[in-house]
């Protein structure tokens, strides 16, 4: 890998400041202070800034409890976007796997990781997401059957079998194999339901245990090797 982007990918600035750092004899590889942008290292090179070794991590993986209010991109315009809430690692260039709409709370991976964001959002890795609503009147029973052999949605699309339990009333949790646009609001607006409140609680085995919204934390060595799983 080029030197400039090692250090760019490592925090250190943008590409544009790293390669004035390199310019100016500030970076050392191994011994030697090195003034090519374009020299290559791997990630067994002592890299050094300033005489700091940098510690080179490749991959970041987040998780985030996703309050109301957050768009699930990187950067918006009007709307305050996921990544704002996680402000100290956005110097490593780490995206929101999938999105929640801006209404929707709960479980969001980040990650720099791009084949595994991939991996997790094809449509054939069929990744579990456990959802809770809150809808707008008392739920049926026979949605239970209705959704377990899969609902057929507003444009046609016919989902997946999805398992729903119905806590009360007004409240269900959904767990669904794929991830279509406003898909659970979709499922219910089907059978004349509005969802007036959505939680992911669970992505894969992932859950907010511990984390009020807002709150983020890195995986455990544990959690990343299984996800890492479901790269094909
Ligand atoms: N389904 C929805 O309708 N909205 C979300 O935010 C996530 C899943």
């Amino acid at each position: 890998m080029r030197l400039d982007r090692y250090l760019s990918n490592a925090g250190i600035g943008t590409r544009k400041e790293v390669k004035k750092l390199i310019k100016d004899g500030k970076v050392s590889v191994g011994d030697l202070i090195i003034k090519e942008s374009d020299y290559q290292v791997t990630f067994n090179s002592k890299v050094h800034v300033l005489n700091k070794l940098i510690n080179y991590k490749e991959y970041y993986y987040l998780l985030l409890n996703k309050p109301k209010g957050y768009i699930s991109a990187t950067e918006d315009n009007y709307h305050k976007v996921v990544l704002d809430l996680v402000e100290d690692y956005k110097k490593y260039h780490i995206a929101p796997v999938g999105r929640l709409d801006i209404d929707t709370t709960g479980v969001m991976l980040l990650t720099n990781h791009g084949s595994l964001a991939h991996s997790l959002l094809s449509p054939k890795s069929h990744v579990s997401k456990t959802y809770v609503a809150e809808v707008n009147h008392p739920l049926s029973k026979d949605l239970i059957g209705l959704f377990s052999t899969g609902v057929t949605l507003d444009d046609g699309y016919k989902c997946l079998p999805a398992q729903l339990k119905i806590i009360d009333n007004l409240h269900a949790e959904l767990t669904i194999h794929e991830g279509k646009f406003h898909q659970v609001k979709r499922m219910f607006l089907t059978f004349g339901y509005e969802v007036i409140n959505l939680e992911r609680t669970k992505f894969d085995d992932l859950t907010c245990k511990g984390l009020s919204q807002g709150e983020y934390r890195e995986l455990t060595d544990e959690e990343i090797t299984h996800l890492l799983n479901h790269i094909k």
